[in-house]
C-alpha cells in the first residue's frame, strides 16, 4: 500500500530533524573561533551522520558533502536512517559558513532539509545566480532576466517606497563588485555578507532584519536548503545555474539536468511537502549560536514544515 503524499512525512520526524541539526551544532561549536574549517565541518559532518542513522526512515542524500569519491560520509547518494519508514529525499549543511565558524563570525548554521522523494532538485555543486524576496508580494515581481536595477524598481514598486529605500544583501566577493556598484547607484542599502547566503536569503522574510532582497551568485545547493526554507515562511526565490568549464556542465547532467539555462523557481527546486530544520553555531540574524554555561549548554534552533506553514522555535537545554 502507498502512503498518501502529505503523510510521507510523519509529524515526529519534525521534531527529529531538530535533534539533528542540534548535534551538528554542538559539535562545531566546540571549534568556534579556532581557525580550522575542516575540522569543524568534519566534526558536525560526523555528527550529523549518526544522528540521522538513528532515525526510522528510508533517507537518500541527494545534497551532501561532495560525490562519493570526494566525501567519506554524507555524500550524495549515500543511504541514511534505519532503512525502516518513509523513503525521504535529503539536502544538507553540517556546517554552513565553515569559514564563518573558523573566524567565530555571525550566522553559522547546521542545516538540513527533508522532502518526499524526489522532491528536491539534485543540484550539483556549482553556483547558482540567486534573487530571493519574502512573502506579501504579488507572483514575479523578481526576474532573473531582468537587470538588477529593474527588479529592484519592480520590488519598490509593490512596496510602495523609493528604490532608494530597498535594503539588498549581497556576498562580499570581487564576482560582484558591478552587482554592488549598480545597487549603490540606485541609492540602495547593500548589506554585505562575508558567507552563508542560506541566512542571506532567509533574512528577506524576516522584517526586523530590514533587507528586502538578496542577489548575487552562491553555492546551488545552498540554494535548494533556502528554497526548503521559503516554501514553508512563504517568500520567492530565482535560480539559474552557472557554469565555469565543461567539466561543471557534465557534473549537472549526470545528475538529470537538461536545460542547463533553466530560471528555476521556488517549486522547481523544492516541491511537495518539505520540512527544514536549521540550529545556530554562531549567533546570527536567524538563530542564536551555540552557548556554553558551567555544565550546561544551550541551543536554539527552528524547524518549518510546508504543508502546513507551522515554524516552531526550539530552545534546547542540554547537559555536557
Ligand atoms: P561553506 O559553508 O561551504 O564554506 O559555504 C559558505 C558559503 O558562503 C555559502 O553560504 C555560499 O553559498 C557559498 O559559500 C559561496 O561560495 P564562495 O565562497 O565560493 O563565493
Amino acid at each position: 500500500m502507498t502512503t498518501a503524499a502529505s503523510h510521507v512525512l510523519d509529524r515526529v520526524l519534525v521534531l527529529e530533524m531538530v535533534r539533528v541539526t542540534e548535534a551538528a551544532a554542538i559539535a562545531a561549536s566546540t571549534l568556534v573561533g579556532r581557525g580550522d574549517e575542516k575540522a569543524a565541518d568534519a566534526a558536525a559532518v560526523e555528527a550529523m551522520r549518526a544522528a540521522l542513522n538513528s532515525l526510522d526512515m528510508n533517507g537518500t542524500v541527494v545534497i551532501g558533502e561532495g560525490e562519493r569519491d570526494e566525501a567519506p560520509m554524507l555524500y550524495i547518494g549515500e543511504k541514511v536512517g534505519t532503512g525502516h519508514g518513509p523513503a525521504i529525499d535529503i539536502a544538507l549543511d553540517p556546517l554552513e559558513g565553515t569559514t564563518i565558524c573558523a573566524k567565530a563570525g555571525p550566522n553559522s548554521l547546521a542545516v538540513l532539509a527533508i522532502a518526499e522523494a524526489g522532491g528536491l532538485l539534485n543540484a550539483p555543486d556549482v553556483y547558482m545566480d540567486k534573487i530571493a524576496v519574502g512573502p506579501g508580494y504579488s507572483p514575479d515581481v523578481i526576474d532573473l532576466d531582468r537587470t538588477p536595477t529593474q527588479n529592484v524598481h519592480a520590488i519598490a514598486a509593490a512596496k510602495g517606497v523609493e528604490p532608494n529605500e530597498i535594503i539588498a544583501c549581497v556576498l562580499d566577493r570581487p564576482r560582484h563588485e558591478a552587482l554592488i556598484a549598480e545597487l549603490r547607484q540606485i541609492g540602495c542599502g547593500v548589506v554585505l555578507i562575508g558567507d552563508g547566503d542560506v541566512a542571506g536569503v532567509i533574512a528577506t522574510t524576516d522584517p526586523d532584519t530590514t533587507i528586502d532582497v538578496y542577489m548575487g551568485s552562491g553555492g546551488a545547493p545552498e540554494g535548494v536548503l533556502a528554497c526548503a526554507a521559503l516554501r514553508c515562511v512563504g517568500g520567492q526565490f530565482k535560480g539559474r545555474l552557472l557554469f565555469r568549464n565543461d567539466a561543471e556542465r557534465s557534473r549537472a547532467r549526470k545528475w538529470g539536468i537538461e536545460d542547463l539555462d533553466r530560471q528555476y523557481d521556488l517549486k522547481d527546486l523544492a516541491k511537495g511537502d518539505c520540512i527544514f530544520a536549521a540550529t545556530g553555531v554562531t549567533d546570527g540574524s536567524l538563530l542564536d549560536g551555540v552557548k556554553r554555561q558551567g555544565k550546561r549548554m544551550t541551543t536554539e534552533s527552528v524547524v518549518m514544515r510546508a504543508s502546513s506553514g507551522t515554524v516552531r522555535w526550539v530552545k534546547g537545554e542540554h547537559r555536557l
